[in-house]
């Protein structure tokens, strides 16, 4: 294969670049129309009742906690292993992430040891639907029901994904979902924040642009906010996207398909889907077997024209928790540590061609064989 198969690439058609046009010709650029017909999208596809188009997939979460009054003095439970985007808004509330470690089969959290990690203090469970794969959620939200804690679902790589048939994003006090190119719709930077609470919604279109609110005809401002708005043209680009999300999720199954039947497994510990979920396929990640090097493994796969990479982070073992923390973390957190150590994750995205799945399976069997 003489062409480099990139980890992701956005998927951007023609009528999507001429909808984005369209509103830079108009000279619309913020807060138009295809904000709301974004927010109506949202709401439409996952039965909720509210959506807030917000500028990224981090600052959905950073509101959820800030209408939630989530502050210094409080804790909030994360799973070990995610981006670091989930973990560092609870820092930038002042409250304390709690990590818990993750199930080394799904890489969601391990919801037999989040009992164990609420104290007096605990306010709130973010659960991460990882890689596109829905959690545990019911169980989680009994946990949450019966310690009275608030549930932000992260949902930022699993927009479509289903957990007993009922979107993710819409079990918890929030969902939070990310247009980053690397997730299956994208506006280049993007975010949606959902919600079934009339309160909580209002209080989130204020805090995304400075609490501005007309009284008696007159601008005024009532909350501290921030400027966390969407452009115009982002939102265009999603709601074009919009209609091809459940044939990309159709097509990475398919995908998927091929990785599970063809990969070699005696070095490699292939995704497993439990039976209550249907998998979106965000990443496909893997779990190299620790006598491998599994970077030299992503070198040698790069020189083979394959774009790899490991998937997330054990949060806890980054240098900014380190340095705050010091968590023993082979102790604390050994499934999350050795997703972080020994993850790959392979392409798999609407542009990936079934023939290149097929290199690439040959290609990494050969490696490791
Ligand atoms: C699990 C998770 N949470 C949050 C985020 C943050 O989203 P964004 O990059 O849109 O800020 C990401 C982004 O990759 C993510 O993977």
């Amino acid at each position: 294969m003489d062409k480099f198969i990139p980890l992701a690439k956005p998927n951007i058609l023609d009528k999507d670049i001429a909808l984005v046009v369209e509103v830079l010709k108009s000279g619309m650029l913020v807060q138009g129309k295809y904000v709301s017909e974004l927010e109506k999208t949202f709401t439409d596809l996952l039965s909720a009742k509210h959506a807030s188009a917000l500028s990224n997939g981090t600052a959905t979460l950073h509101l959820a906690l800030k209408a939630l009054d989530i502050k210094a003095g409080d804790e909030v439970i994360v799973p070990a292993f995610s981006y670091m985007a989930t973990a560092n808004v609870v820092e930038l509330v002042g409250a304390k992430p709690v990590f818990v470690d993750i199930d080394i089969k799904t890489f969601n959290i391990d919801i037999t040891k989040i009992e164990a990690a609420i104290t007096s203090k605990t306010k709130a469970i973010i659960p991460v639907h990882e890689f596109g794969l829905a959690c545990d959620i019911e169980a989680i939200m009994s946990i949450a029901k019966k310690h009275k804690l608030f549930v932000i679902e992260d949902a930022a790589c699993a927009l479509g994904a289903k957990y007993n048939n009922k979107h993710v994003g819409t079990f918890g006090e929030f969902g939070s979902f990310s247009l980053h190119p690397r997730k299956a719709i994208s506006s280049g930077e993007g975010g949606v924040l959902i919600t079934n609470n009339n309160s909580y919604d209002k209080k989130i279109k204020l805090l995304r642009n400075h609490g501005t609110e007309i009284i008696d005809g007159k601008m005024d401002f009532t909350e501290f906010g921030f400027n966390y708005r969407i452009t115009d043209f982002q939102a265009a680009l999603v709601v074009s996207q919009m209609d091809r999300l459940q044939k990309s999720i159709e097509y990475k199954n398919e995908l998927a398909l091929i990785y599970n039947k063809e990969l070699d497994q005696k070095k490699l510990q292939l995704p497993f889907t439990p039976f209550y979920t249907s998998h979106t396929w965000q990443t496909y990640h893997v779990i190299v077997d620790p006598s491998v090097n599994r970077d030299e493994l992503i070198i040698k796969l790069k020189e083979s024209n394959i774009g790899v990479n490991y998937g997330a982070q054990c949060m806890p073992f980054m240098q900014s928790f380190k340095q705050k923390y010091n968590y023993d973390c082979e102790k604390l957190f050994p499934n999350a540590l050795l997703a972080y150590k020994h993850g790959l994750a392979l392409p798999i995205y609407d542009l990936v061609t079934k023939e290149q799945i097929k290199y690439i399976t040959t290609t990494l069997n050969k490696i490791l064989s």
